[in-house]
């Protein structure tokens, strides 16, 4: 396991002199952004023109276009989609790569699959956290941070490591804990949580509302007890502090605990290792990024397709319906 690195690790002056350009002001931008600035650094916002450029400027950064903060800052921090980043890079940022210069990726696939391809003379650093932007906010805000995965692949001013721990200090990751990682291991371990552990948490979902549902439940109870309560995620959530299964142990009755035992490996058996590992050999040997260019070459055909299907489903619909007679506390009604 990489080093653990913590406030006492990191100097905020190591980077207080140096501008920091945040390209893309998006979900990890803006959110990045404020914490950075809360804590002292320069921070200059580069984004093309669209909807998200005014909150740029209404949260008081000086917005520049890619190219122009690119030309401006000692730090270039990448925070647009995965799939541009290629190509922003080439038109705007390569040819302000200069000598001891540094680009920041929030994930390291632009570097694991050479999409990006940076000078030998700049540093190279991985500053991935694992939450959306706004519990990094919220978190940074609480006094907490969020839980963050460094890296360096290049080291060229021998301050590499230096720099990113900064950048971690200011967003709040260094008062929990930084996890030293390589991009690959990043990369990998990303895609995999992607590819198999979210999707089997979602279909399972869904499966089992439909199920439910032709069964003759109500669509009501089928919802609220297949996710649309929340206790499923505050169970993860506790699940995070005290133990995957103490959590059960300690909220749960014997019966309940006693069921899910009954079932686990039958539901879920070891013999899925098979699947596990064929996924992960598509993540390794890029046959999944080449499924993935060929998609984003097309406008992302498939994805649009899916994305619609899912919005017009039954379980949305009654999840719409459930909103309006249920008030789940903190829940955001779905758009
Ligand atoms: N979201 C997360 O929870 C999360 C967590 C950890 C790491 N990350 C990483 O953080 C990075 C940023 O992700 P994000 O979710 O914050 O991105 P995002 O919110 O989807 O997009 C950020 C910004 O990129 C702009 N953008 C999109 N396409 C562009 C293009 N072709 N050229 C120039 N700008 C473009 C967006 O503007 P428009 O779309 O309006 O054009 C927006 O301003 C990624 O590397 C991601 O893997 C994300």
């Amino acid at each position: 396991m990489g080093k653990v690195y913590y406030d006492k690790d990191a100097d905020l002056k190591e980077i207080k002199k140096q501008t920091i350009a945040i390209i893309g002001y998006g979900i990890q931008g803006r959110n990045q952004s404020l914490n950075m600035r809360e804590s002292g650094l320069n921070v200059i916002v580069g984004n093309i023109d669209d909807h998200y450029a005014p909150n740029a400027i209404k949260d008081g950064f000086k917005l520049y276009s890619p190219e122009a903060a690119a030309e401006r800052a000692d730090i270039i921090y990448m925070l647009i989609p995965d799939d541009a980043q290629g190509y922003v890079y080439e038109q705007y940022i390569r040819q302000h790569m200069t000598k001891g210069k540094a680009i920041v990726f929030a994930h390291g696939f632009s570097i694991r699959y050479g999409r990006i391809v940076p000078p030998k003379d700049v540093d190279v650093m991985l500053m991935a956290p694992r939450m959306p932007g706004k519990q990094i906010r919220e978190y940074f805000l609480n006094g907490s941070g969020a839980p963050v995965f460094i890296g360096v692949h290049q080291n060229y001013t021998k301050r590499a490591k230096h720099r990113v721990l900064a950048m971690a200090k200011a967003i709040g990751a260094t008062r929990i804990g930084a996890l030293e990682v390589s991009f690959e291991e990043e990369t990998e371990v990303d895609h995999f949580i992607e590819h198999f552990l979210l999707p089997i948490i979602v279909r399972a979902i869904r499966v089992s509302y439909d199920a439910l549902v032709e069964e003759g439940y109500s669509k009501e109870v089928a919802l609220l007890e297949t996710y649309a309560s929340g206790e499923i995620g505050e169970l993860i959530l506790e699940a995070s502090r005290v133990g995957l299964y103490q959590v059960f142990q300690q909220n749960t009755s014997p019966t309940a605990q006693f069921g899910m035992a009954h079932y686990a490996e039958k539901v879920f058996p070891d013999s899925n290792k098979k699947m596990i590992k064929d996924i992960l050999k598509k993540i390794k040997n890029g046959e999944f990024e080449k499924v993935l260019k060929k998609e984003g070459l097309s406008g992302y055909k498939h994805l649009k397709k899916v994305v619609k299907d899912n919005n017009q489903s039954d379980l949305i619909k009654t999840h719409h319906r459930l909103q309006k007679m249920i008030k789940i506390s903190g829940n955001e009604a779905v758009k």
